[in-house]
């Protein structure tokens, strides 16, 4: 399963969805708005091990979250807004619902800044006030009579993101340390960097193939032994802030 951010090609597959599995549906030109103006919010669930038959197929998108920013907040508050999730009956339980919606949080606090996420559900809809209440936190703000088209009530509901903002604050600080070899190896990279600047014989690494080369020099010359190149992953690259706090605290 590949949980990814909604492309404008995905629209009418998740707008399918949305009529699948829910009773408020929207025209096309809503899901584009979300798309185009919080294209980081908006998340699909892709099932990547059904085979394509041709390069026209479409992935099976099996679930969606439509997310956005409230564009002017009663309270002042920068604050996200989720107008509609849903995952197909094959893929439920598996987890999807809360991956999307936690991938569209995160993207809420660290693109837009938002302090808390806000959304509506029936008050007999016992699947998705589970998933928002038990599982991810959300607490019911207050109960809007009559929301809904067909006269039944909506829960309010509010999750705050201080936790999200906290730990992409603790992040770097908590990273510093582990990060320590990579730093040292950087500064010599950069040292690398500046003799080249210099004019000086920086070693770039052994040509791959043998055009230009003398074929009998290839077989008289010694072998050069083969030089280790250190890569960086994971944390190197930035992204031990979000996914590997934890980890680099305990070590
Ligand atoms: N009854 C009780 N608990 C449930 C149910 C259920 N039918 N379905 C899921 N849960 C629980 C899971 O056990 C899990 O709890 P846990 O963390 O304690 O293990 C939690 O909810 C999250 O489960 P997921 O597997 O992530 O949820 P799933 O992918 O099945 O999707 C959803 C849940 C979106 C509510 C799905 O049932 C659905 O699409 N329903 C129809 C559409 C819908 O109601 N959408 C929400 C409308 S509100 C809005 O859009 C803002």
């Amino acid at each position: 399963m590949d949980i990814r951010v909604l492309r404008p090609s995905d629209i009418p597959l998740i707008q399918h969805a949305n009529i699948e599995n829910l009773p408020e549906n929207y025209f096309l030109k809503y899901y584009l708005y979300h798309a185009l103006s919080w294209p980081q919010l908006s998340y699909v669930a892709v099932d990547v091990s059904r085979p394509r038959k041709t390069p026209y197929d479409y992935p099976k998108i099996v679930g969606y979250v439509l997310a956005k920013m409230e564009e002017e907040p009663a309270d002042g508050v920068q604050h996200g807004h989720i107008t509609s999730l849903s995952v197909m009956r094959t893929h439920r339980r598996l987890g999807i619902a809360e991956k999307l919606m936690r991938q569209s949080q995160l993207a809420m606090v660290e693109t837009f800044g938002a302090h808390y996420v806000s959304l509506h559900v029936r008050v007999s809809n016992n699947a998705a006030i589970h998933l928002y209440r038990d599982t991810l936190g959300f607490k019911t703000e207050k109960t809007e009579a009559k929301y809904y088209a067909d006269g039944e009530d909506a829960y309010c509901m509010k999750l705050e993101l201080s936790f999200i903002r906290e730990s992409l604050h603790e992040g770097p600080r908590a990273i510093v340390a582990a990060d320590k070899d990579d730093a040292e190896k950087a500064k010599g990279d950069d040292e690398d960097g500046a003799a080249a600047e210099a004019g000086e014989d920086v070693d770039e690494g052994e040509a791959v193939g043998d055009v230009g080369r003398d074929p009998d020099a290839k077989k008289s010359a010694p072998k050069k032994k083969k030089e280790e190149v250190k890569i960086k992953v994971g944390r190197g690259l930035g992204v031990g802030e979000l996914v590997e706090k934890n980890e680099a605290k305990h070590s």
